[in-house]
């Protein structure tokens, strides 16, 4: 077993609609670790990135534990709130059981290519790190639905790993895989391009993210 499979979960075979992850715990601590102590500091800046307000409906999909969760919670405010979807039950169950405190935070199983929300019913959505879970064939309905959830002049925000640079960093990452992961944010980029969305800036997190931002263009005539 090596910090890949430590941090995927290793007993998880591929389901048509993705790679889930169900060791909830066993992630955290690895992601801790991957972080080198700056998952916070990196997730702060996302949530700066994704424009997130107090009042604001927003979706993560895909929210793993629910660590983005319980922080953009932090900042949607009782005015507003937070739903985690996630593929995996156990991931739900964990992030549930670690959100009892949060009054505007609600998690439910789903897949990001089908989601069961309404159209145009959150103002922000985030995604990180889920999108080379989700499998290839389901990855353009995957975006096309984070739009169709979001009200027009939304943002959508989707964080995926970067190669990082450095020897220590190639040492502790090169069993993950994540080294040859640098194509994870254009291929992002190209699919959010493809659906539709504006105002598209591509930027990098240290120490291993880099995401896409995007605007839910108006449609013309719209308010
Ligand atoms: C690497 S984890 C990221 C978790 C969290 N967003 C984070 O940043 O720590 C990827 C997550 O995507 C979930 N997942 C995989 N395929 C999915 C799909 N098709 N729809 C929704 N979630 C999926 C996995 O179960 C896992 O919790």
């Amino acid at each position: 077993m090596n910090l890949g499979s430590l941090l995927h979960g290793s007993s998880r075979p591929a389901s048509p609609t993705g790679r889930t992850i169900g060791t909830p715990r066993m992630y955290d601590l690895v992601t801790t670790v991957l972080f080198a102590g700056r998952r916070r500091q990196a997730f702060s800046a996302l949530a700066v990135a994704s424009g997130a307000r107090t009042g604001d409906r927003i979706l993560d999909v895909g929210c793993g534990t629910g660590y983005f969760v319980r922080m953009l919670a932090e900042i949607a405010g009782p005015p507003g709130s937070v739903v985690g979807v996630d593929a995996a039950p156990e991931m739900i169950a964990h992030a549930s059981s670690r959100s009892r405190s949060a009054a505007n935070v609600s998690f439910e199983v789903g897949s990001a290519g089908a989601l069961s929300f309404p159209g145009a019913s959150f103002d922000v959505v985030v995604s990180s790190l889920t999108m080379h879970h989700v499998a290839p064939a389901e990855q353009l309905a995957a975006v096309q639905e984070m739009r169709r959830v979001l009200r027009p002049g939304g943002t959508l925000l989707i964080a995926e790993f970067q190669a990082p640079t450095g020897h220590a960093w190639k040492l502790l990452l090169g069993p993950t895989g994540l080294t040859a992961m640098g194509h994870a944010v254009p291929h992002v980029e190209a699919l959010v391009a493809t659906v539709g969305f504006t105002e598209i800036r591509r930027a990098s997190v240290p120490p291993v993210l880099q995401y896409v931002r995007a605007t839910n263009a108006r449609q013309a005539g719209s308010a």
